[in-house]
């Protein structure tokens, strides 16, 4: 980040903590209890959002050389990433051509060559079919050339390997993070490894899974006993590029630095900063190293989080270090998520109609007010 911003940022906040005010909208938002619990709704973002947008299926650390391949479902889909002989990232459906038997099911691995489990129709890590037993003889008027595999849209960018599932919504990756390319440029994450991942299943809708992170209201209740008592109380700013939302929630630290020494230290000291990149994956920015986090929606009530701890590669052998912040990170976001599962398990009630988002929990409703945008039946 720009460090003229990030002065800005830090003002911004002192200057609220200062006056014991908060980063407020102007009105309260209201999200009905219905989005999270529908099917129809559920369905339709499938569709109009997690198909359309570019996905984080993978970080290239986890396919780096040729022949790597990953199997992911991204909205419900199976998907296949290779890496081919000319070192470069490829999508597919993970889908036979023959009669749709799953091509892959390992879960990564190396090879150039995937041989179907039926009938042994086996295709290059291009996509191409290569042979298939007594084609000739079987398959008359039918051209191996056109039974390759389903191809995805897959582009390399920040460090990741990003995947559109609907061919007619591909278009550069770059244009969708117009405004915060310079942001994750700076992160460096394509000279990063991934430490440790985690992956568990989680009943709740995926956006309270998403919400969780982006205010600062709970902090210092629900992480009383880990991270709360190093953050201020119910302060944090957001800023929005697009759709896409930067939050800057600062640690108690931030208001004790030296204006004369402002050269010497880095906002990622002092603040935890929290990128949620349109709709689901969410990059922790912590002090040595960057979590990330995606939540895959599975139904309405259950949603596939995985989570990643991202470190530079020269300190990749810092193991127990690593192992001590994973830890750290998942300790602190597992009293996110039983909240999470605890509203859930409420929705059906009909205490609530609405869900309440205060004036300081703005980005929230910002949050909400972009998946609406997207969706044609929701306004
Ligand atoms: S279904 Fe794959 S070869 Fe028959
Ligand atoms: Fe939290």
């Amino acid at each position: 980040m720009d460090r003229a911003v990030e002065l800005e940022l830090v003002d911004e906040l002192l200057s609220l903590k200062e006056g014991k005010g908060a980063y407020l909208d102007d009105a309260v938002g209201h999200n009905p209890v219905a989005h999270y619990t529908s099917e129809q709704r559920f369905s339709e973002e499938r569709e109009h959002i997690f198909s359309v947008v570019p996905t984080a299926a993978a970080h290239v650390s986890e396919m780096p050389s040729p022949g790597d391949f990953l199997r992911r479902e991204i909205a419900g889909q199976p998907v296949l990433l290779t890496r081919d002989k000319e070192g470069k990232a490829n999508a597919f459906l993970n889908v036979c051509r023959h009669r749709g038997t799953r091509l892959v099911d390992a879960k990564k691995g190396c090879q150039h060559r995937f041989s179907c489990p039926y009938h042994a129709w086996p295709y290059s890590s291009v996509g191409d079919l290569i042979a298939a037993p007594h084609f000739k003889t079987g398959f008359t008027g039918h051209d191996k050339s056109t039974l390759g595999l389903k191809r995805l849209d897959c582009q390399e960018r920040f460090g990741f390997v990003w995947v559109t599932l609907n061919p007619d919504a591909s278009h550069p990756v770059e244009d969708h993070f117009r405004g915060l390319s310079a942001d994750l440029d700076a992160l460096q994450l394509d000279d990063m490894v991934i430490a440790h991942q985690d992956t568990h299943t989680r009943h709740a809708n995926w956006k309270i899974l998403v919400e969780g992170g982006i205010e600062a209201y709970h902090f210092k209740i629900a992480h009383r006993s880990t991270i709360g008592p190093h953050f201020e109380d119910n302060l944090s700013s957001y800023q929005r590029f697009g759709s896409h939302i930067r939050s800057i929630l600062p640690r108690t630290s931030l208001s004790t630095l030296p204006k004369a020494e402002q050269g010497n230290w880095r906002l990622r000291d002092h603040a935890q900063i929290l990128y949620t990149l349109f709709p689901s994956t969410q990059l922790l920015v912590q002090q040595d190293h960057v979590v990330w986090l995606t939540e895959e929606p599975v139904s309405p009530d259950q949603t596939r989080l995985r989570l990643s701890t991202l470190v530079p590669k020269h300190a990749a052998d810092q193991g127990d270090h690593w192992a001590q912040n994973h830890h750290i990170t998942l300790t602190t976001l597992d009293e996110d998520f039983v909240i999470g599962e605890s509203i859930q398990s409420t929705l059906s009630s009909g205490a609530n109609e609405d869900m309440l988002f205060g004036r300081f929990e703005g980005a929230l409703n910002v949050f909400n007010q972009t998946i609406a945008a997207h969706l044609p039946t929701s306004g």
